[in-house]
């Protein structure tokens, strides 16, 4: 085990800090002065392969497949390619159709998973061309793989998944790019934009992480609290996911996820001035869609807040209504709506840190959980 760096009490929190690098390391690698060669290289789908692909097919677990949904999004948008994300124990034993042209990628940050190995079984016995995205050098999923795309977070040792899960995210997203570039669902022009937004990634989640007071104290404040509900829009969906998750396993409270949208068609029953609304309202004032989005999330927020909801928002810096409108407000600066989730997931993993701390949960290792699951 790599040994706890003396600045920092515990491994999630030395991990979660160790982000800024790890996603550095991982910019370098797959974006590297020879962008298409890195990519086709680490990738090893060939560029005939990658222009083949009819249809995507993510199967993981846990946040990982977490992860998954956020590839929905932007494998879609930028790669052109449909995608359908599973659970890797759903996959394993529904007997899913596949079809040609189909390539079945496997997420997961040990490669030990039982419930993704036996899903990769089934994948290969269907005949589907698999690329499995690990963090663990040769780990037993990347035996059976025809392409393996490594994640660069370094070896994580707190059980609670952190800097591997934004690895995965920069990993599907340097996947999005590949296949947009070589299939042309992306312009030359918005590939160096977004290749241009990424490189201050890094930076940006450091700033988010001087906002570590912040998260402490939204913490104290609802450290008694034993439900949550968390919202988030479009891309970043996959985060109210992750968040949940994370406020579960390492605090102990309940917490569940939801698109911000739905809220109205079910949850908004149990909303009252006891159950404090994480809400995840981040927009890029250049992009009309995302403003739209935005727009009809405030007017969510607005009914929530007059249903007395204690509103935490994890919002753009600049964003004065917001703040205004929220008890608790965690700025995040502005980047591309794709690239935010690598940004919006910092202060949950922050929050459901202090939340185990003051809680006196066993912070790296929950009770129940193991960092490699290897029983189905
Ligand atoms: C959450 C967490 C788990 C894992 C899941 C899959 O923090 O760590 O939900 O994501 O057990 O694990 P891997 O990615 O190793 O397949």
């Amino acid at each position: 085990m790599s040994p706890l760096d003396p600045r920092f009490p515990h491994y999630m929190l030395q991990e979660i800090y160790e982000q800024p690098n790890a996603l550095q390391r991982g910019i370098d690698h797959y974006f590297s002065s020879e962008h298409r060669k890195t990519t086709e290289e680490e990738f090893r789908l060939s560029a005939r392969d990658a222009e083949s692909v009819r249809r995507i097919r993510i199967v993981a677990s846990g946040s990982s497949r977490f992860a998954g949904l956020y590839g929905e999004y932007v494998l879609e948008r930028l790669g052109g390619i449909p995608v359908e994300v599973d659970y890797s124990s759903q996959y394993a034993y529904r007997d899913p159709l596949t079809e040609p042209g189909e390539l079945t990628v496997f997420l997961t940050q040990s490669g030990t998973t039982a419930d993704t190995i036996a899903a990769q079984v089934e994948a290969k016995k269907k005949g589907a061309k698999t690329v499995v995205i690990c963090n663990v050098k040769d780990a037993p999923i990347t035996k059976d793989a025809d392409g393996v795309i490594y994640t660069h977070a370094g070896k994580e040792v707190a059980v609670a998944a952190t800097k591997s899960f934004t690895a995965q995210l920069l990993a599907l997203f340097a996947l999005s790019l590949y296949f947009g570039d070589l299939r042309g669902s992306l312009s030359k022009v918005r590939l160096a934009e977004l290749i241009s937004q990424l490189q201050s990634l890094p930076e940006s989640v450091g700033t988010v992480l001087k906002n570590k007071g912040l998260c402490k104290q939204v913490a104290s404040k609802y450290l008694a609290q034993l439900t949550w509900m968390i919202l988030a829009r479009d891309v970043s969906y996959p985060i109210a996911l992750e968040t949940a998750l994370k406020f579960k396993e390492t605090a102990y409270v309940f917490a569940e996820g939801f698109p911000t949208g739905e809220v109205k068609h079910g949850p908004t029953a149990i909303v009252d001035s006891s159950l404090p609304i994480w809400m995840v309202m981040t927009r890029d004032p250049q992009d009309a869609h995302s403003v739209l989005r935005y727009e009809k999330s405030l007017s969510i927020l607005k009914d929530l807040r007059s249903k007395g909801s204690p509103i935490i928002a994890v919002a753009n810096a600049d964003d004065e209504l917001v703040a205004g409108l929220s008890q608790d407000f965690i700025p995040v600066p502005t980047t591309d709506p794709l690239l935010s989730p690598m940004i919006e997931v910092i202060p949950s993993q922050l929050t459901a840190y202090f939340l185990a701390v003051g809680r006196g949960k066993d912070v790296d290792n929950p009770r129940n959980l193991s960092k490699s699951v290897v029983v189905e």
